[in-house]
């Protein structure tokens, strides 16, 4: 969703942020703006609806100049993505600009109040209320600074600002609630700040990032963090460990295909230093560190979106059958407005890949409120659910730009696992059990390299696939929301209509579509429900559906019952799923550039929900 960047110091400002911008367009966005102190009374705004581009030619053909400025994606929820209310928006007189992301919910009756002392509004979004609101409480002697604290102890809702102006020019004023934003520490008198790292990563990799109630001035001679009930606070400099390499397509044609490839390391890195082999145990840090007694954990209620809602799934098939452990997943859109039951015990685990999702966060902190133990899987490091959570588990996927998620659905999945294995041990699984797992957990990346020398054969059959205008995904048990995950991922990226169905469901239903028509992945490796799918094979073949099966290597039953097969390598049943979901993101891909789609930024999606 919304992006932001701002930069102050010794260069140009304006290429530094267009290139902020597009490090941040993976996120999704609909327009774009930038806003530069140049020394005039007024400051400089640029904004443009559609893609960066648009702006970057704008800016070049009036030359803007300045060397501190801010710049802004929008991904719109106020008002449609129109130039008025794109961001910057300015004061009245121009000498104040301000980017935001979140909302700001008593933005009626701000507007109201700053309409009776005569300030008119040039757009339909909340967040001109909050620039006006500065412009309104700047007395004189204050800073930047002052104005925007006094202007936000007045903003209801949730913010991640950025703030220049001519009156106080070579600073930038930023503030967090509820949405991220970090600042960048620069070399030789350079300050940035971002929506998230990857806009300051090309420039420093020493970060800031700020608590909710913070906000902080950056100038050219450093910056200073203060609390809006506070005072001036510390805040320590993190140090981002992915490189700027992470963030680039790396001679592929796509960041999907990219991340797609490079789960076998991936997946190594969610491992790297938890499996003891002795033990048939692992070790989790985040989890160990905190010193909370597992033994008291009688029930997990897992909340996510998406695709981390399927890696829920997953992990609540493996965490009661091998820790024997209730589990409950949950919508985190619907489990923050229902009345939860959660008891003595509970553990909330939150599963997210941007740590940032608002749902998933407002769900976090209903389970909280309500007693719970909270725990995270995370990958954004310094993400807000991370920060809010009593402990978790961090994925160490780096950073996934397209906005289907693949590596991170994985190390979700590997995730659970390695908890699931820990939670184990501590009930109800043996060591030699544990020493099973871990050897097949140690194998997986390996496994999954395997799987993704099939990838010509699955171009070959997107390439049969292609023109199909719908798709049905079945499996059972362990392979139930892998089916979800596939048809999930068909949609988002190729557009194409697709569901995901409990196998055995379908004869309540779906088993009317069947047809030549509506192609039918089966995942049908070899598990405990195997001879199950088999059947449900079998009702779709008497219809005349033409299926593609995923099986397991030196499957010979389902050769003659299927049209197609891709063969994925054997491992215990827990771990399947992160290799059936290979070929399931190859296919999405492919079916997706195909058919000529915008695979890493598909149309209306954005890759940090950030409003409910
Ligand atoms: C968005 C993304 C999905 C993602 C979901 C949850 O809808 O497009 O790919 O699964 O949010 O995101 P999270 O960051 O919480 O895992």
């Amino acid at each position: 969703m919304c992006g932001i960047v701002g930069y102050v110091g010794p260069k140009e400002a304006a290429p530094i942020l267009l290139q902020g911008l597009k490090r941040l367009e993976y996120r999704g966005y609909d327009s774009a703006g930038i806003a530069l102190v140049n020394g005039g009374t007024r400051l400089q705004v640029v904004k443009k609806p559609g893609k960066i581009v648009a702006l970057e030619e704008a800016l070049s053909s009036i030359k803007a100049k300045g060397t501190c400025g801010i710049a802004h994606t929008r991904w719109a929820t106020h008002g449609a993505p129109t130039e008025p209310n794109a961001h910057p928006h300015t004061s009245a007189a121009g000498d104040i600009a301000l980017v935001h992301n979140g909302i700001v919910e008593n933005a009626q009756t701000l507007r109201a109040h700053l309409r009776d002392h005569g300030f008119e509004f040039l757009s339909e979004t909340d967040t001109e209320t909050i620039v006006h609101l500065v412009d309104h409480l700047w007395d004189d002697g204050m800073g930047l600074e002052d104005a925007v604290a006094a202007a936000l102890a007045r903003v209801e809702g949730t913010y991640g600002i950025a703030v220049v102006s001519a009156r106080d020019p070579q600073k930038i004023v930023v503030a967090r609630r509820g949405s991220p934003l970090l600042i960048g520490v620069g070399a030789q008198g350079e300050m940035l700040a971002g929506s998230d790292a990857t806009a300051v990563v090309a420039h420093t990799r020493d970060v800031v990032y700020l608590n909710d109630g913070d906000y902080a001035v950056l100038t050219p001679d450093g910056y200073r963090t203060f609390h809006l009930d506070h005072g001036e606070v510390r805040r320590s400099v993190e140090r981002v460990t992915w490189d700027v390499g992470a963030i680039e397509k790396g001679g592929y044609p796509h960041f999907m295909l990219k991340e797609i490839f490079e789960q076998p390391s991936s997946l190594r890195d969610v491992m790297r230093g938890r499996l003891l082999e002795e033990n048939g145990d692992a070790r989790l840090g985040g989890i160990a560190a905190h010193q909370f007694d597992l033994g008291r954990v009688r029930r997990i209620v897992i909340t996510a979106c998406g695709t981390s809602w399927h890696a829920g799934l997953v992990g609540e098939y493996m965490l009661e059958e091998l820790a024997r452990m209730p589990v409950d997943v949950e919508y985190a859109s619907e489990f923050r407005y229902r009345s939860p039951v959660l008891e003595e015990g509970t553990l909330a685990l939150a599963i997210s890949q941007s740590g940032e999702t608002a749902d998933t966060l407002a769900a976090l902190r209903e389970a909280r409120q309500r007693g719970a133990t909270t725990m995270g899987v995370v990958n954004v490091v310094g993400s807000a659910i991370a920060r809010d959570t009593d402990f978790g588990v961090y994925l160490h996927a780096g950073p996934e730009i397209g906005v289907a998620s693949t590596k991170a659905f994985t190390s979700q999945m590997v995730a659970l696992a390695l908890f699931t294995l820990h939670m184990g041990r501590r009930r109800h699984l043996s060591v030699v059990q544990g020493k099973e797992m871990v050897e097949a957990l140690r194998r997986l990346p390996d496994q999954v390299e395997e799987v993704l020398g099939l990838n010509d054969q699955v171009r070959a059959l997107a390439e049969e696939y292609a023109d199909c205008g719908n798709f049905l995904y079945l499996g059972r048990g362990y392979q139930f929301p892998v089916a979800l995950e596939g048809a999930l991922k068909l949609k988002e990226v190729s557009y194409i209509h697709a569901e995901g169905y409990p196998a055995a469901e379908m004869k309540h239903g779906p088993i009317a579509l069947i047809d030549d028509d509506m192609p039918v992945v089966f995942l049908a490796p070899r598990d405990q429900v195997y001879q199950k799918v088999l059947s449900n094979i079998e009702e779709v073949n008497a219809r005349g559906g033409r299926i593609i099966a995923v099986v397991s290597d030196g499957d010979t039953e389902l050769k003659s019952k299927v049209d197609h097969v891709i063969r994925v390598p054997q491992t215990i049943p827990c771990l399947l799923p992160v290799l059936t979901t290979v070929p399931l993101q190859l296919l999405a891909y492919h079916m997706a550039v195909l058919r000529g789609a915008d695979v890493d930024q598909p149309r209306n999606l954005a890759k940090s929900v950030t409003v409910e």
